[in-house]
């Protein structure tokens, strides 16, 4: 039987239950290790580095992880919206979405704080839910983002001179200028743990000392009473699925605050990681000067 993480938009080689035929004498007694060993390992292929290959817990060889999570955001881009306001498959009732608008106040409160920026670098936009706000405190954003289905939403609503876009795959990006703040939505938690590294130093290279790093992210959901067919598949994948029906695999990786606060210091920041109430952890600091 096929696994369940190769079914859908995932390329995968599904573990064989038998030897391939062509092998015999010493291989077939060999056959059961490899199988465990397929079946327990889970690493990253490091042989092709703009690929995030992985061998997974149930022995299911997931390709091109990163570019089924671009394909998943293309796709979702039009209904994305939805999941931020809480609307349709999202809504969990008045008192949830109270809640939730509470904690977004409380993230949104402490982004104004400092408000006569110069130029900020935004980093997966999306939507241009947070673009709309990081152009009330700076003076000009660059906005990078892998889908032009999201940057055409978001240019639409924004419509302002003062944010550039530009079609980036942020796994392979390296900053040409550096920056006065640079800002990350509901993004780091798509970064997988092995290119975290690199994600961190290349955010590091784009500000200038001093510089004001801010970021938002998930906390952990309990996924029990979810309506959008969200599965946490283990190893930092996640299965979703969009109105329609279509299923990707993605990487969401969850932060523990202090291990975060303590990942982010060593890569040169002065940082603490903090938390609302229920929904996001959200950070504010700078690069050491
Ligand atoms: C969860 S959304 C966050 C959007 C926005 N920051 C927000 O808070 O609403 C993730 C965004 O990352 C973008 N993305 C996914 N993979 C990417 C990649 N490799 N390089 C650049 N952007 C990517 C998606 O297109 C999407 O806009």
């Amino acid at each position: 039987m096929i696994p369940m993480a190769c079914r859908r938009r995932v390329q995968c080689i599904p573990p064989s239950k038998s030897p391939p035929s062509k092998l015999g004498g010493d291989f077939v007694d060999l056959w059961p290790i490899v199988q465990k060993w397929v079946a327990q390992v889970s690493l990253t292929l490091t042989a092709d580095t703009d690929r995030a290959s992985r061998v997974t817990l149930n022995g299911a060889i997931m390709l091109d992880i990163l570019r089924h999570q671009i394909e998943y955001y293309r796709a979702r881009a039009p209904e994305y919206d939805d999941w931020f306001y809480r609307r349709d498959r999202y809504g969990h009732g008045e008192a949830h979405t109270r809640r939730w608008q509470r904690e977004i106040q409380r993230v949104r409160d402490r982004l104004y704080r400092v408000s006569d920026l110069g130029h900020i670098l935004e980093l997966a936009p999306g939507t241009g839910i947070w673009t709309a706000e990081l152009i009330q405190i700076g003076e000009r954003v660059s906005a990078l983002d892998a889908s032009p289905e999201m940057i055409a939403i978001n240019r639409a609503k924004l419509g302002s001179e003062r944010v550039d876009y530009q079609l980036v795959d942020l796994f392979r990006y390296q900053p040409a200028r550096q920056y006065d703040m640079v800002f990350f939505g509901f993004w780091l938690s798509h970064v997988p743990a092995d290119k975290l590294p690199r994600f961190l130093k290349t955010v590091h290279d784009a500000l200038k000392p001093g510089g004001r790093l801010f970021l938002v992210d998930s906390r952990a959901v309990d996924l029990a009473k979810n309506r959008t067919g969200t599965a946490n598949l283990g190893a930092d994948l996640q299965r979703r699925a969009l109105k329609d029906g279509r299923q990707f695999d993605i990487v969401k990786v969850y932060y523990d605050p202090a291990a975060l606060t303590e990942t982010l210091r060593a890569h040169g920041f002065d940082i603490e990681v903090e938390e609302t109430e229920n929904f996001f952890i959200y950070a504010d600091g700078r690069k050491r000067a």
